[in-house]
């Protein structure tokens, strides 16, 4: 996506570790036009996947999956992220590892939002590891539920993520996919 492109360009910031801040669009001030843009252009590539929800991670996933979903006619529901839950019958619960913030915590999504026929969409605004998606798709298994697909902003390539995705057997579409950041500079694939 052209416009994405540009706005990482533009205005991303390349931190020490390999990290993309981009806080100004994505993930602190967010940038409706660019979300909507985002919405439409995963609403597209997503048409014809059957889709009855979108899902994503709090908080950033958020935005460019509310308007993923306002495109395809579809709801959205965003697993919630906690350090250590007791079990809650109510819920679809996953542990999730981050290695770029070096802890585990628990997501759940509540077994209302998630029905055993559906076919989700999962949405986020980074893949690196790859984590996050995969235990989406853990909790959409365990509800009987179908992953119709994986839609990532910000890819960045040169991180395992993509490739345990595909390993899995999951569509993954990546909106900007960052090649590298070395010399603190982003180049794409
Ligand atoms: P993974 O799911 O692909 O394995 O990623 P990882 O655990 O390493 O990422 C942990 C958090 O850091 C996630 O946000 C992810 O979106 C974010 N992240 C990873 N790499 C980058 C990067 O280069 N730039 C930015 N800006 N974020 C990155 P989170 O903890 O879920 O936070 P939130 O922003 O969604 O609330
Ligand atoms: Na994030
Ligand atoms: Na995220």
């Amino acid at each position: 996506m052209e416009l994405l492109k540009q706005k990482i360009i533009q205005e991303g910031i390349v931190l020490d570790g390999g990290v993309l801040k981009v806080d100004s669009f994505l993930n602190h001030q967010v940038d409706p036009e660019l979300m909507m843009e985002i919405g439409r252009t995963f609403a597209r590539l997503f048409r014809d996947s059957g889709v009855t929800r979108i899902m994503t991670i709090e908080s950033s996933g958020i935005a460019p999956a509310v308007l993923t979903a306002l495109e395809l006619g579809v709801p959205m529901v965003f697993a919630r992220k906690r350090k250590s839950l007791t079990l809650q019958e109510d819920l679809y619960t996953e542990k999730v590892y981050s290695f770029t913030k070096r802890e585990e915590s628990e997501v759940t999504v509540s077994k209302k939002f998630l029905a055993p026929a559906e076919r989700v969409l999962i949405i986020d605004d980074f893949l690196a590891n790859g984590e996050a998606a995969l235990g989406m798709a853990r909790i959409i298994r365990q509800a009987g539920a179908e992953v119709a697909g994986i839609g990532i902003v910000i890819e960045k390539s040169f991180q395992a993520g993509r490739g345990k995705l595909l390993e899995q057997g999951y569509r993954v579409e990546s909106l900007a996919r960052i090649a590298s950041l070395e010399g603190g500079k982003a180049a794409f694939v």
